[in-house]
Formats: structure tokens, sequence, C-alpha cells
């Protein structure tokens, strides 16, 4: 039996419960995927698919994303936009600041935002990861649907990993029951997906901006493990991309397919 209880998480949902429609899995190959084929064919904006096991989750630039049942909280959120895809520059980030609200909403200290779109557990200078966030976009004539996947560290994760990580156990007094997580992370998501479809990510830049870890401090972007560029993190602009003071004046990075490190 999946660890959601969906009667559970609609009363955790109050007000909210009519805008989702939840499925919880025991297990699928990753909810992103899951959620693309059901938004084929047809799923409402709102259907929300939670899975206790990934077989093939996936993370940024082709990486797999490994969570555990007990530890973590994986789903996906379909949501649809009016409007060309284009319009959606920064959504990513959007989401970050909704997912970090949410974590402030459930009492955690500490949190920070990675450009494009990590969520961290700060401590002074060191920095591991809470969250990841794979938002998968596409068009068509009637407008774009996005696929939001959010893969949450409840507690901190076993094993190698490629960097620091961390669980909300850590940032939190108590951590908070899983029921109570994904219904206020669903409620935030809700609200900055609204402010973006109404002005883009530039109603939400300055809380982003808040919470950037990196902020003032140099980098070095990396292309393929290959550093393409290295100056002072000056932050974000409207539309998501990232500005980055060089020798060579100020450079905007759009790709979510760089990654970025402190130099
Ligand atoms: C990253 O940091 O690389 C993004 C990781 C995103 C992982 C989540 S888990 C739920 C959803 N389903 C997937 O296959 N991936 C995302």
């Amino acid at each position: 039996m999946s660890l959601i209880d969906l009667v559970l998480l609609k009363s955790r949902l109050g007000d909210q419960a009519g805008r989702f429609d939840v499925d919880a899995l025991d297990e699928c190959d990753s909810t992103n995927s899951e959620l693309m084929r059901r938004a084929e064919r047809g799923a409402p904006a709102g259907t929300v698919v939670v899975a206790d096991r990934q077989s093939a989750g996936r993370g940024r630039r082709g990486r797999n994303w490994l969570s555990a049942p007990e530890s973590s909280l994986t789903f996906s959120l379909l949501w649809r936009f009016a409007g060309p895809l284009s319009r959606l520059s920064g959504l990513s980030l959007a989401v970050g600041v909704g997912l970090a609200r949410a974590m402030e909403t459930l009492g955690a200290e500490g949190i920070g935002l990675k450009w494009p779109n990590d969520l961290l557990l700060c401590d002074g200078d060191r920095h591991a990861k809470l969250a990841g966030i794979l938002v998968e976009l596409s068009s068509d004539r009637r407008g774009t649907q996005a696929i939001i996947g959010i893969g949450l560290n409840l507690m901190p994760p076993a094993g190698d990993l490629p960097q620091p990580a961390a669980g909300l156990s850590q940032a939190c007094q108590h951590l908070p029951e899983r029921h109570v997580v994904l219904a206020v992370i669903l409620r935030e998501l809700a609200g900055v997906l609204e402010t973006a479809a109404v002005d883009g990510f530039s109603g939400l830049k300055t809380d982003w901006q808040q919470r950037h870890a990196w902020q003032n401090q140099i980098v070095e972007i990396l292309d393929e493990g290959a550093v393409q560029s290295c100056g002072r993190c000056l932050g974000v602009d409207d539309e998501g991309a990232l500005l980055l003071e060089t020798a060579a004046g100020i450079e905007r990075i759009h790709s979510g397919d760089v990654s970025l490190r402190r130099a």
C-alpha cells in the first residue's frame, strides 16, 4: 500500500483539495513520465502523481534520480498555461520559490536556492541539496503544458552522492508528517504558478533573489564539466537568466544545461 493516503491528503489540502486530482502509486518508472502519458490522454491541470518508488527517476541533464520511499517524497504536478512556451522562461525558478515558501511554512530554517532550480539547506558556508526540480514543458496551439517534478529528501540520503545532500528533518525542529508536507507544497505551488501565469517570473524574482544562496559570490559555469565562464553571481533577471559579472562585462546565462559551482 502506498505511503500516501488520499483521504488524509485531502483533509490536509483543506479548501484547496478541489484544485488537485491526486493518484498515489507504490511504484512507477518516473512520476514525470507517468504524468506525461496521462496528460497526453487528456488529464486535467492539477493532476498529481505521487509514487513511493521510481524505477527510472529522472534528474536534470539526463541524470538518474534515486530516492528511498520512507525518507523522500517524489511527485509530479500537471499545470497548463495559455500562450506560448516562450512566455514561461523562468518557470522552474518560480517552482523553486514555491518549494522554498512551502519549506518555510513548515518551519524549515536555512532554505536557499541555487540557479536554476536546486533547493538547498544552507548553514554558513555549507550548502547541501534538499530537493531537485525537473520541469518539462511542451506546447501546441492550445497553450503550454508543464510537468513539474519534485524530489524532496525528508531524511538525509545515505550513500555516495555527487554533491552534499540534506533532509528536511535537518531543517526543522520536528519533521512534519508527509501528508502535511505534500499538501503545503501543492498549495504553495498553485500560488506561484498563478503568479507566473499572469506576470511571468518577474513577479517572483525578488522572492527568488532573497533566497539566492550564492548572491555576489564568485562562481564557475560548467558545460559538460568544462569551465565556460567565471564571475561574480549577481542573481537573475526577469526571464530567470543568471547574471554573471565577468571581466568582459555582464553575461546572461540562459541554458539550464550548464551547472554552477563556487569558485
Ligand atoms: C535534479 O535535481 O536533477 C532534478 C530531480 C527531479 C527528480 C524528480 S522526482 C519526481 C519527478 N520524477 C522524475 O523522474 N523526476 C522528478
